[in-house]
């Protein structure tokens, strides 16, 4: 079957017409056979919609004209910039141009809000859906990890260091407004969204400083963003972490997204995080001024 017959026989309808239960439903079916296992529920799924400015009216799931499900995919909306997200087809309906039907879908209702600068990250080796957003016109901008700490790490003891916890208000404060290229996952709305967030501000005998702002989930710790504002990014990265884990130790740790050309990276090797897997990030279009800051 062709994209077109496909197109004539498949109804794209917004996602705001589906509960969360039956969009967890769809989903799930969709990645049974994933490269990395996330399954969803529904309260998880509301969680995601919420903290990543998922607009369920501009997103769509793709049915038979009997109402047979197919497929789905959601678009984040922010100020200048979409993300394209959750897409996934059930896999013996692939390859006959929902994926592609949805996605250009998507992104006709962004441009419709006149927002031509769409984000999205895609799991390394990940031919299918890698071919389709170069096919699409998607472009690599980088190579992102994911990183994994588990508690059972062994104990750690914090470096002499003068720490200071920070409260929501002032942790928001120091991410700022101005993270709009970052991956979409990590931008400060993506922070300003989630609940339990605060951070730690340390600085060096030697006067080296920087900041970490996490979210603080039930058995996880999670969300990161950082900066050294003087010195070497590795030494205060490993500082910053070596406060945070001795505060938690029972808690596990999932950091997303981290460029795999951070300087930060080496202090967080050396706290025993693992990397967990790889994604490709990908732009179409350019940021628009007001995010080239
Ligand atoms: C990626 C995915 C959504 C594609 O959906 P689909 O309906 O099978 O894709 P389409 O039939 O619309 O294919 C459109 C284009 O995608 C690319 N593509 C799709 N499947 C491919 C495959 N198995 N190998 C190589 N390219 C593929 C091709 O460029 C294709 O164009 P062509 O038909 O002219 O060659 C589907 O494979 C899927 O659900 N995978 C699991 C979930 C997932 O990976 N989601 C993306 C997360 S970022």
């Amino acid at each position: 079957m062709s994209s077109v017959e496909s197109a004539n026989a498949v109804k794209l309808i917004p996602v705001s017409h589906f509960t969360d239960e039956q969009l967890a439903a769809i989903y799930n079916q969709t990645r049974v056979d994933y490269l990395v296992p996330m399954p969803m529920n529904a309260a998880r799924l509301g969680e995601y919609i919420k903290t990543y400015d998922v607009s369920r009216e501009h997103s769509r799931v793709a049915q038979t004209e009997d109402g047979e499900m197919l497929g789905v995919n959601m678009l984040g909306l922010r100020e200048g910039r979409a993300w394209i997200t959750r897409l996934g087809v059930i896999p013996n309906t692939r390859r006959h141009g929902v994926g592609q039907l949805l996605m250009e879908s998507l992104m006709r209702n962004a441009e419709g809000l006149h927002i031509h600068f769409f984000m999205l990250e895609v799991i390394k080796h990940n031919t299918p859906a890698h071919q389709l957003f170069l096919k699409l016109g998607f472009y690599e901008v980088g190579e992102l990890l994911v990183l994994r700490r588990s508690p059972l790490t062994s104990a750690v003891d914090p470096v002499v260091a003068d720490a200071r916890r920070l409260e929501r208000h002032d942790a928001l404060t120091l991410v700022g407004w101005d993270r709009g290229t970052q991956p979409w996952t990590n931008q400060s709305e993506s922070l300003a969204n989630a609940f339990e967030v605060s951070g730690l501000y340390l600085t060096l005998a030697d006067g080296s400083r920087g900041w970490l702002v996490y979210q603080r989930q039930k058995f996880l710790l999670t969300r990161f963003a950082f900066k050294t504002e003087a010195g070497d990014p590795a030494t205060v990265a490993y500082a910053l972490l070596s406060h945070l884990h001795h505060q938690y130790p029972r808690l596990d740790t999932q950091v997303e997204n981290i460029q795999i050309s951070d300087p930060h990276l080496p202090g967080f090797y050396r706290m025993g995080y693992v990397e967990a897997f790889r994604r490709i990030e990908m732009w179409r279009g350019t940021p628009p001024p007001s995010l080239q800051k």
